[in-house]
């Protein structure tokens, strides 16, 4: 049977370059960075220069790149690094849990945040960013790329707020990097946390920006590592194989790899919605007749504060959860474009539609009258792997925190699959989803409780 790999904003494969520049690292060039002998000055110098690489990687200096162990620890070390009792913080509520729990876990040590929705499109209004500040308000943080929706945040335009309000500004930059052009110049912010694993990276490797001179205190202590910002033993084969994936990514984003890659996503999203009853899920921005500016023009919702007495003492990461604990205001009034009973090619048949920007691998479809996760288990039977929400909720019962703070209600939200491209995805990959894809709807909506009307 064909196998078709549709998840790479969960985890991309090692590619054969990456694989080759770590191989030495892990045998015969195993030194300790730190050790002054012949060993340890090898590793030393394979760090050294996957730092230059890195700083060329986010257009910063080598001294400003930290290696860590992922997205996770940037996420944590942004937030906890940063921020202490009476510091007002602003994100969205549709990050990545490594924000929105390290978040909840301050609300439990007097850090008061406000969680800005976005808008129905997925894009967060640069007013509510304005709106949510306070004199006190220490950082923003706020991600590049959505995992979910691929949607890419007006960062640049953040940055700017930030420095007008004396803030710190994060970026989550994990699904992004290797995506678009990283330059946290032009982002105007002060750290930034990508992942090896989401760009044909080993996995549990990572770098992070910190701008000079930010005080942050390091999460880990225990030695000199990292210039004081993160103690522990480099893993030298890791962060070689992050430089050369970085490497790799720096070509692929000048050769025509993204072009194609977004002429795929957007055959294949053409192609399923030609399935009736189907949508995409953050690509258009609701312009209500006048296609307006990029950014900023529409309607959008009210921001969910989780103040720090109030807050739930659950591990719960999930926006809708944090609302009973916080001062809340209601959810985003409004859901994407529907085209159910209309099949044909959908992209462009909109009555009014301004697409919103997204990196080009990934596409989050919403398919009536059936579960999400029966679709994603019909689908791999068929060798096709895609996700139904992001990797860390899958398992979970709950839908997507994403598709819920964009407006969709439970069920379409749980009706939702994300198909994300490897930058490896050829034609006939495409032609392979788009055979077994309108197969799986028909058979599951046949069988389907949702269509039925019996489900909960
Ligand atoms: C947007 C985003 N941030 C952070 C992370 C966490 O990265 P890591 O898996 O390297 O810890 C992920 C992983 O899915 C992600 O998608």
């Amino acid at each position: 049977m064909r196998r078709v790999y549709m998840d790479a904003n969960a985890t991309t494969p090692l590619l054969p370059e990456v694989m080759e520049a770590m191989r030495p690292y892990w045998m015969e060039r195993f030194g300790n960075a730190s050790s002054i002998h012949l060993h340890g000055q090898q590793a030393r110098a394979a760090v050294d220069r996957a730092r230059e690489t890195l700083a060329e990687f986010f257009n910063c200096h080598a001294a400003e790149v930290v290696f860590n162990s992922g997205g996770t620890e940037g996420d944590n070390t942004a937030i906890f690094g940063l921020l202490r009792a009476d510091d007002h913080f602003v994100t969205t509520s549709i990050e990545h849990s490594a924000i929105l729990e390290a978040a909840q876990r301050l609300a439990g040590r007097g850090v008061e945040t406000t969680f800005v929705a976005p808008a129905a499109s997925g894009l967060i209004d640069l007013e509510e960013i304005r709106r949510a500040l306070r004199p006190e308000t220490r950082l923003i943080s706020v991600m590049l790329a959505n995992n979910e929706t691929g949607v890419l945040q007006p960062v640049e335009e953040i940055g700017q707020i930030a420095r007008e309000a004396g803030a710190f500004f994060h970026i989550d930059a994990v699904q992004g990097a290797g995506k678009v052009v990283i330059d946290v110049r032009r982002f105007g912010c002060h750290l930034c946390s990508i992942s090896a694993h989401k760009m044909h990276g080993p996995k549990g490797i990572a770098a992070m920006f910190v701008r000079r001179g930010t005080p942050i205190e390091p999460l880990l202590v225990g030695g000199s590592h990292e210039r004081r910002q993160r103690a522990g033993t480099e893993n030298v084969p890791g962060i070689v194989g992050l430089a050369k994936a970085a490497e790799l990514a720096m070509q692929s984003l000048d050769d025509g790899t993204i072009p194609r890659l977004a002429a795929l996503r957007d055959r294949l999203e053409a192609g399923i919605l030609r399935i009736p009853g189907t949508g995409v899920n953050g690509s258009q921005a609701q312009t209500m007749g006048a296609p307006g500016p990029a950014f900023g023009t529409w309607e959008s919702t009210n921001p969910v504060v989780l103040v720090p007495e109030q807050s739930s003492k659950s591990n719960d990461c999930h926006p809708e959860r944090v609302r009973h604990g916080g001062r809340v205001e209601g959810p985003a009034s409004s859901s994407s474009h529907d085209n159910a009973g209309a099949p044909g090619p959908a992209v462009g048949t909109w009555e009014s539609t301004n697409p919103v920007p997204r990196v080009a691998n990934t596409t989050n479809i919403w398919f009536d009258q059936l579960e999400g996760e029966a679709l994603v288990i019909a689908l791999d039977l068929k060798g096709v792997a895609v996700s139904g929400g992001s990797a860390c909720h899958s398992g979970a019962t709950e839908p997507s925190h994403v598709l819920m703070a964009m407006g969709l209600d439970k069920t379409r939200a749980r009706a939702s699959l994300r198909f994300s491209l490897l930058k490896t995805a050829t034609e006939a990959d495409v032609d392979y989803v788009l055979q077994v894809v309108p197969e799986a709807v028909k058979r599951l909506r046949q069988l389907s409780p949702v269509a039925a009307g019996t489900a909960r």
